[in-house]
């Protein structure tokens, strides 16, 4: 239960109620929703499930885990790669899911100050533009955030995770309800499901597919070492494929309800569906700013989701930390500053990129539009690749089965899926999106 908990931990999160919606904005909705739900169910299931045993054998971090692992199954140590790829890619995700998990806390402030009360939608942009404009403010609230994650991984991560999650995803959810509640009264609850769920795949670009794959790596937690950290703790007898399964039903409740919510209001308010990254610190203010009791419910929630970034960023951080504990014989709070700072550091160019830098564009966009590319359409599909390969094709049948519990239906499936449809999907897609593949 308590490991359930902490990878749950790990996936709700700012992916969940901050990214899925406007991604699903961006690449136009419905047909990418349903490319989604399959790659988690086809692909990101199979791959978490591999993670976690991978976790669990090697019972060190992850790149160390890769080596025993390889060399276990009589093959290369080199596969420690893998394991430095995840870690890199989490240092990287972090850096950037700082910068929004201290727009999380900073609109708790606003909330409260009760700038949004009545606010029409003009209003509420401009208190964005404000803030996003201002870098010092933006990087104080990054500071700030960073500051409690590097506290937190510092001290041992367990005692406290557990509680925070414990009230934290059922809290998110209940609100997301309510929420849901005012939603379906705007009128325009009929054409967010509409946007939601009847797709139009001619509209399907490649880059969408790919998109929706590296969402559901993303939200899942995996191809990064965070759930194979976590799963280095977990116990013998406890079922991975269950608990897998209970965090990705979690996980993407939470994620369709946030899209459900957040829709309906888009449209009630004449916004725009593409607004980016700030689409949900535009549209659930408004909401709260219009609602009854809507100060105190946007404030529990709010608090409720910077938890939750709170308790995913934990889980980006742990694997570099446990990293430079185990290699460099470092106490965990000496590891923890260390990295800390330095995705502190990395992360005010993201904080840069909204203001400052802002013209300063390059390949996908600014700064923080290739980071997120890089990191997310490139790097967590690659991993997630490897992953796949090394638990179907590199462990041996005996290996894997003795950790899921002996070779059952639900094995088969499994390895079918791991050995087969992942890799084969994820390189496909990958090839498709970046245009080495060409069929007619
Ligand atoms: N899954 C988290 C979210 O959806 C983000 C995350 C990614 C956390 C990778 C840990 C590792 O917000």
């Amino acid at each position: 239960m308590a490991f359930v908990l902490a990878v749950t931990g790990s996936a709700v999160g700012l992916g969940n109620i901050w990214k899925f919606p406007y991604v699903t904005g961006q690449y136009g909705g419905a047909a990418f929703v349903l490319v989604y739900l399959a790659c988690i169910v086809l692909i990101g299931l199979p791959v978490m499930m591999s993670e976690i045993l991978m976790g669990r054998r090697g019972r060190r971090n992850p790149v160390a885990t890769m080596a025993l692992l390889g060399a276990e199954e009589g093959k290369s140590m080199n596969w420690s790669w893998l394991g430095a790829m995840g870690v890199i890619a989490g240092v990287l995700i972090l850096s950037y899911y700082s910068v929004y998990g201290g727009y999380s806390v900073a609109y708790v402030v606003k909330i409260l100050s009760g700038v949004f009360s009545d606010a029409r939608a003009a209003d509420v942009i401009a208190v964005r533009d404000s803030f996003e404009g201002s870098w010092v403010l933006v990087g104080l609230f990054h500071t700030i955030f960073m500051g409690v994650s590097i506290f937190v991984v510092a001290r041992g991560v367990e005692g406290g995770l557990e509680r925070a999650v414990r009230f934290m995803v059922p809290g998110l959810l209940l609100l997301l309800i309510i929420l849901l509640g005012y939603s379906m009264n705007t009128g325009y609850f009929g054409a967010g499901m509409a946007f939601m769920f009847t797709p139009d795949f001619s509209k399907l670009t490649w880059e969408a597919v790919l998109a929706a794959m590296g969402q559901a790596f993303f939200t899942l937690s995996i191809g990064m070492g965070a759930v194979m950290a976590y799963g280095a703790y977990l116990p013998e007898e406890t079922s991975i494929t269950t608990s897998a399964a209970a965090v990705a039903i979690a996980d993407t409740t939470i994620a369709i309800t946030a899209g459900l919510v957040i829709f309906p209001l888009v449209f009630a308010n004449g916004l725009n569906i593409d607004a980016g990254p700030s689409l949900v610190f535009i549209t659930l203010p408004l909401a709260f700013g219009q609602m009854t009791g809507g100060t105190v419910f946007g404030t529990l929630f709010f608090v409720l989701l910077s938890f939750a970034a709170w308790t995913s960023a934990i889980s980006l951080l742990e694997p570099a930390v446990a990293w430079v504990v185990e290699k460099y014989n470092r106490s965990r709070a000496e590891a923890a500053v260390l990295i800390g700072v330095a995705i502190w550091a990395i992360g005010l160019g993201t904080v840069l990129s909204f203001n400052v830098l802002k013209d300063v564009r390059f390949l996908r966009g600014t700064l923080y539009d290739n980071l997120d590319f890089l990191t997310i359409n490139v790097m967590l599909p690659l991993s997630g690749l490897f992953i796949a390969i090394f638990a179907g094709w590199v462990m041996c049948r005996n290996s894997t089965a003795e950790e899921l519990g002996g070779a059952g239906t639900s094995y088969r499936l499994w390895r079918v899926l791991v050995r087969y449809a992942a890799p084969i999907g994820i390189l496909f897609v990958f090839l498709k999106a970046v245009g080495l593949l060409e069929l007619s």
